[in-house]
């Protein structure tokens, strides 16, 4: 009888010490990717096929670094698949394609704008 007693409160003793061992909630940091942004990519509608399908052979950074049209793009990626072993997107093209030409053509900010001139100075003929 006495030993069952101690045997309950050192149970007790003991579940009451685990509890106080569990980690402090809200102090462990959570973990967050390094990069939000999709490797660089801009984080829009089909951004994830992109990456599925045009991570594999090259750095994203190719891609970011160009600016084309839609007909720019179709035909790089045309050019992927005749001459570097790109497989047919299928359906994913489209979206694909939408993506790119959306984020990154031609007027894409990042690139400088061409220059407005708006009065011309006249050249000193006699120097
Ligand atoms: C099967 C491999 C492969 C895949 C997948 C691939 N590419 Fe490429 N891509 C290449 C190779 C190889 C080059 C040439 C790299 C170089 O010049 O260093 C290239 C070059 C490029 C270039 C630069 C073209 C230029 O004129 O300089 C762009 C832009 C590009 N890829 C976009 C994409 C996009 C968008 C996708 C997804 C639809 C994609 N790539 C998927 C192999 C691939």
């Amino acid at each position: 009888m006495k030993a069952g007693l101690i045997s309950t409160f050192l149970l007790l003793l003991l579940s009451f010490l685990l509890m106080k061992c569990d980690p402090p909630k809200g102090k462990v940091k959570e973990a967050t990717l390094p990069d939000s942004t999709m490797l660089g990519l801009i984080d829009d509608t089909g951004v994830l096929l992109v990456l599925q399908h045009c991570n594999a052979c090259h750095s994203t950074q190719l891609i970011s670094q160009n600016r084309m049209t839609k007909v720019g793009w179709k035909s790089t990626i045309q050019w992927m698949q005749a001459t570097q072993n790109l497989w047919d997107l299928g359906e994913d093209e489209a979206i694909i394609l939408t993506y790119l030409a959306k984020n990154y053509a031609p007027s894409a900010i990042g690139r400088r704008q061409s220059l407005v001139v708006e009065q011309w100075y006249a050249l000193d003929e006699k120097n």
